[in-house]
């Protein structure tokens, strides 16, 4: 049985009097019943859950070690941590993204250097612009794939092997999206995924982290419990009796709790994924190329993207605040993927060290428009109506 949205959600928030949210969850029986037997089962962190989920979710990458953490946030410091990247290191990473790469990047001691997006129709990283960046000091570089569409990952691991940098995918939209027939996550040197509750695989609060690399996987290990060298799942086992500390790690754990809805989002990621790219076909089918609008990353028979997000780009001549509140006023939720990073109060400073004008200008232009994999087409119909009235 699922839950209508009506039932489970009190009238005034989160959404307000939303018609169509941005997102939303499927909350039924199956999910009720995996929290129900994790609760019952009595362990409650870091058992048979976390460990089934990681099994399957390395599958899905086809990674050799996947470590299920806190969250998105904890995934991109521990990859951090594991390369090594520290005082006196540059991390190389968009500034139109989520704001947790660069937070991670200052709390590790590093300098985050923001790099230029490619344009309207390719929001992830201008490779050039990369390479403008690079220097000696330059550790690791951070990409996004934003929405889930994959980025220009052959240039980038080209000019990051020529230049010995390391390359970590935030990859927090992008479960289960591939490139050129590969996962999203193993491309690089480590793949760090969220499952925050709008994400492609909604748990609440949780994170992976994949990798290919068994040092860096030994790195990630330690560090995501204290540095210590057994958990207590092992001790409970038998398989250990005592641990060292060998490194200064954190308490980055999942809970078996949320393991357990993890598994049964993983088992759907495949079939969500797909309700997704219809409802962005179309999307793209109404809107791209409609009184100016234009739908970033048309398809190019190297990514099949995982559509975390319906974003687009109005045009120039057109007031975003005045779009959203047309759209907001006939029960229409919408938001902004991302305000770049190097505009916040606490980033000015560094982000004034390097020009971002292909940011400046497409950034100031993007809304994000409802989607989730239950969705209806009536529902994308009547959005894009809204949304093409409002730049007419
Ligand atoms: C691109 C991106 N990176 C990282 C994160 C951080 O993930 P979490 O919220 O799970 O810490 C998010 C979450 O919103 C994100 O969208």
């Amino acid at each position: 049985m699922t839950v209508a949205p009506s039932e489970r959600r009190p009238a005034a928030q989160p959404f307000g009097s939303a018609v169509v949210p941005l997102s939303d969850i499927l909350v039924d029986e199956e999910i009720e019943q995996a929290v129900a037997d994790a609760v019952r089962s009595g362990w409650w962190s870091m058992g048979p859950r976390v460990k089934e989920f990681e099994d399957e979710f390395a599958a899905l990458c086809d990674a050799n070690a996947a470590f299920a953490v806190a969250n998105g946030t904890a995934a991109l410091h521990l990859a951090l941590l594991a390369l090594g990247c520290g005082p006196g290191d540059e991390v190389i990473l968009p500034s139109l993204t989520f704001v947790a790469a660069a937070n991670t990047i200052v709390h590790v001691g590093a300098t985050p250097v923001f790099c230029d997006i490619a344009g309207p129709r390719d929001l992830n990283l201008d490779v050039k612009d990369v390479e403008a960046a690079i220097t000696p000091a330059t550790r690791a570089i951070v990409v996004l794939h934003y929405g889930g569409h994959p980025c220009r990952i052959d240039a980038i691991l080209e000019l990051a092997a020529r230049h010995g940098v390391a390359v970590i995918e935030d990859a927090a939209h992008a479960p289960g999206a591939r490139w050129n027939g590969r996962p999203c996550g193993t491309l690089g040197d480590i793949g760090c995924f969220s499952f925050f509750s709008n994400k492609n695989l909604p748990v609440g609060e949780g994170g992976m982290v994949v990798t290919n690399d068994e040092a860096l996987a030994e790195r990630i290990r330690l560090l995501r419990s204290h540095g210590m060298t057994t958990l207590t799942w092992d001790r409970d086992r038998g398989h250990a009796h005592s641990y060292d500390v060998v490194a200064h790690g954190f308490n980055y754990r999942l809970d078996e709790v949320r393991a357990a809805i993890g598994l049964v989002q993983l088992r759907r990621l495949a079939e969500h994924n797909a309700a997704r790219a219809h409802l962005a076909g179309c999307y793209r089918a109404a809107l791209d190329g409609v009184a100016g609008i234009e739908m970033p990353f048309p398809p190019d028979g190297v990514s099949e993207p995982s559509n975390h997000l319906a974003a687009i780009v109005l045009p120039e001549r057109c007031s975003r605040n005045a779009f959203q509140a047309a759209l907001a006023e006939q029960g229409i939720q919408t938001s902004v993927h991302y305000p770049p990073i190097h505009g916040f109060s606490a980033y000015r400073s560094i982000g004034a060290r390097r020009p971002l004008p292909v940011t400046e200008t497409v950034a100031s232009r993007l809304v994000s428009l409802p989607l989730y994999p239950h969705m209806s087409v009536g529902d994308v119909s009547l959005v894009a109506a809204a949304a093409s009235r409002a730049v007419s």
